[in-house]
């Protein structure tokens, strides 16, 4: 026996509960039970863009609190894009000076200081996809700055990337956040380039985009200034997430992109069955309006808490298309308790009657049981086999099924 194995073997004995905990915490790295259920929060990037400041985000946290959005369950308040500017001669990060006269620190201290949790944005390629300077080769530094800013939330971005291989690219970040010591949760932006549904909940990542960006309109896919492919409309996000629902589950979620419920390119009925659609899919629900000025419509939409209960159910079963003929389709998530819930929705351009099948939901046509519209807040009685209801042109119903 060589004199280290000596050492080990006498180490084991003197200490042999001391082993068991090493394995353990190995098992359990800092960001093991992050985002058990979908993210909620508000973002900069669909309202601000590069309009980002220190000012900016003490106003809306202090909105997502007057507002009520912190009680109906919305906790990260994130900043995106073009807080950074360059790095310093240690390569450390630097925010704008400008925007940011006291730091990142100050503005995560203030965003703790009233009850919510803070979020950054970083890329992983070499620079950002508004230029700033990326993470790439910086990652464990950067971890430990974000770390010690009280960051809780990263997104990371795909611009940049050449060559890079997405998975190996994202398990790098993960790994640099749990060295970092703080339980940060990671939200994988490369857009379902490479699929990250087949491998985020692997890396490590709590969520992650299934498509490319969207954009404030009810449906159409356009192209971006430089001639590159698409942005897309709410429902085209929408149809490109059917078929991917199992993939996602308590801690690693799809993600359909940011909320622009509010920001005035749909009506309120089309906000209303954009909000409800992302509830259904069990996406983030990360607001992305001006909250400090927001409509009482706007706001009674994004504090549903019927709906959001929808979106937040502890089972984290992913809703899907369940029946389609043309612009008419049931969607249909099941519940923790055993209930379902379910959209009727009409992307046509007048009023239809949509019925939902306890075919379709999984249940016996036998079975009676009792329907609550989420919008009405009503209870609509029992009703047995099937359900149907009048919903308005490119809006939603939205009802639980209670057997
Ligand atoms: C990409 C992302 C967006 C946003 C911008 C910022 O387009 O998909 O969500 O973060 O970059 O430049």
């Amino acid at each position: 026996m060589t004199k280290q194995l000596l050492f080990l073997v006498a180490l084991a004995l003197t200490f042999p509960f001391q082993f068991p905990t090493v394995a353990l915490a190995q098992q359990n790295p800092v960001s093991a039970d992050l985002a058990l259920t979908p993210p909620m929060g508000w973002n900069t990037w669909n309202k601000f863009a590069c309009n980002v400041s220190d000012e900016l985000v003490r106003g809306m946290s202090d909105a997502m609190v007057k507002s009520g959005m912190k009680d109906a369950g919305y906790q990260y308040v994130v900043i995106d894009d073009c807080w950074q500017v360059s790095r310093d001669k240690n390569a450390n990060i630097v925010a704008d000076p400008q925007r940011f006269p006291n730091g990142i620190k100050t503005v995560a201290d203030y965003v703790h200081s009233v009850g919510l949790k803070f979020g950054i944005y970083s890329d992983a390629g070499s620079k950002t996809c508004a230029g700033r300077p990326g993470g790439l080769g910086h990652e464990y530094q950067d971890a430990l700055m974000y770390a010690s800013w009280g960051v809780d939330y990263l997104k990371y971005d795909w611009c940049n990337t050449t060559t890079q291989d997405a998975k190996a690219s994202y398990a790098n970040i993960r790994a640099a956040l749990d060295a970092s010591g703080r339980a940060i949760v990671l939200s994988i932006c490369e857009w379902g380039k490479n699929q990250p549904w087949l491998w985020g909940k692997e890396v490590g990542g709590n969520l992650w985009r299934t498509t490319g960006d969207i954009q404030d309109r009810w449906a159409g896919q356009q192209k971006w200034g430089d001639g590159t492919c698409c942005s897309n409309g709410m429902l085209d996000i929408v149809d490109q997430q059917v078929g991917i629902g199992s993939y996602a589950g308590p801690g690693h979620w799809n993600d359909p992109d940011m909320l622009e419920v509010g920001n005035g390119g749909m009506t309120t009925t089309e906000y209303r069955s954009h909000f409800t659609l992302w509830a259904i899919l069990t996406a983030p629900l990360i607001a992305g309006n001006d909250l400090r000025s927001m409509t009482p419509e706007i706001r009674d939409i994004l504090t549903n808490k019927e709906v959001i209960a929808v979106d937040q159910d502890p089972l984290g079963r992913e809703g899907r298309r369940v029946w389609k003929d043309g612009d008419l389709e049931v969607w249909g998530k099941q519940m923790q308790d055993g209930s379902r819930a379910v959209i009727l929705l009409n992307r046509g351009s007048s009023s239809q009657e949509i019925t939902v099948t306890w075919e379709q939901m999984g249940y016996p046509n036998h079975l009676s049981a009792a329907v609550r519209d989420l919008w009405a807040h009503k209870d609509l009685g029992k009703f047995t086999g099937k359900f149907s209801a009048p919903v308005e042109s490119h809006g939603v119903v939205m009802v639980t099924i209670r057997p």
